[in-house]
């Protein structure tokens, strides 16, 4: 198996002066990145891995995952609640990345994917990949709306679609995307942290 190492030569720096921010994620984070995972409602677990996983499973992906792909969290103070993960060599095509996105559920549709895909795009271009791939289940409305955003061309083989996102044109289209957003405190039986109200985050 071809192995590659990427190249993470700057944190992210989209989020910034708020209770969201970025970084990437290496070996001492498995724990965290185990914990998120467990803490995803079930459908977004499913969605995330496209079905059921062992415990042992979950425990190889996430170590292959962060000692050999780009993986970027998003952080509520010291809270992991969002992973964006950027795969390439082995059977995937050179100049392309298969990535995987995954946002605490209650953290859901907030802004959260958005500054992770945009993290990964840069990431993406300092690593001379120049395709993005997205794949995901046909129902996944979510993520393939999320993909879209960013001009995913998006086509479909049974009950997955595959996006192709070009990374040049992913970056143009979040340039064009607005500089400011809020992130409100996720509902109070999330683990977000309760009471920090509408906290803008650069992006
Ligand atoms: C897919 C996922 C990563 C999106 O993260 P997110 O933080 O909710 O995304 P955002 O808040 O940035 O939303 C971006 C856009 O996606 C779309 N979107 C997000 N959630 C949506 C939903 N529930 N229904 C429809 N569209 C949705 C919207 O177009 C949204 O833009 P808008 O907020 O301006 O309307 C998240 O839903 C998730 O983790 N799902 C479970 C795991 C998964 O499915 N992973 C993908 C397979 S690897």
């Amino acid at each position: 198996m071809r192995l590659k190492f990427l190249f993470k030569p700057r944190q992210p720096q989209l989020a910034t002066g708020g209770d969201v921010k970025l970084r990437y994620l290496g070996p001492v984070d498995a724990n965290a990145f185990r914990e998120h995972i467990h803490d995803l409602h079930f459908e977004d677990f499913r969605d995330r891995f496209n079905g059921r996983v062992s415990d042992e499973w979950l425990d190889r992906y996430i170590a292959r995952s962060l000692n050999e792909a780009i993986v970027v969290g998003a952080f509520d103070d010291d809270h992991l609640v969002g992973v964006a993960e950027l795969h390439t060599g082995g059977q995937i095509e050179p100049g392309e990345g298969e990535s995987a996105f995954s946002v605490a559920s209650d953290w859901r549709h907030k802004g959260v994917g958005t500054i992770l895909i945009k993290a990964l795009l840069r990431a993406a271009s300092e690593n001379d990949v120049a395709t993005i791939l997205v794949e995901t289940g046909a129902q996944n409305h979510a993520m393939k709306a999320l993909a879209q955003r960013f001009g995913a061309r998006m086509s479909f083989a049974g009950d997955q679609s595959i996006g192709r996102i070009d990374v040049a044109h992913g970056l143009s289209l979040a340039a064009r995307m607005p500089e400011k957003r809020s992130f409100p405190t996720p509902p109070g039986g999330g683990r977000g942290r309760p009471g920090s109200g509408n906290a803008e985050v650069r992006n």
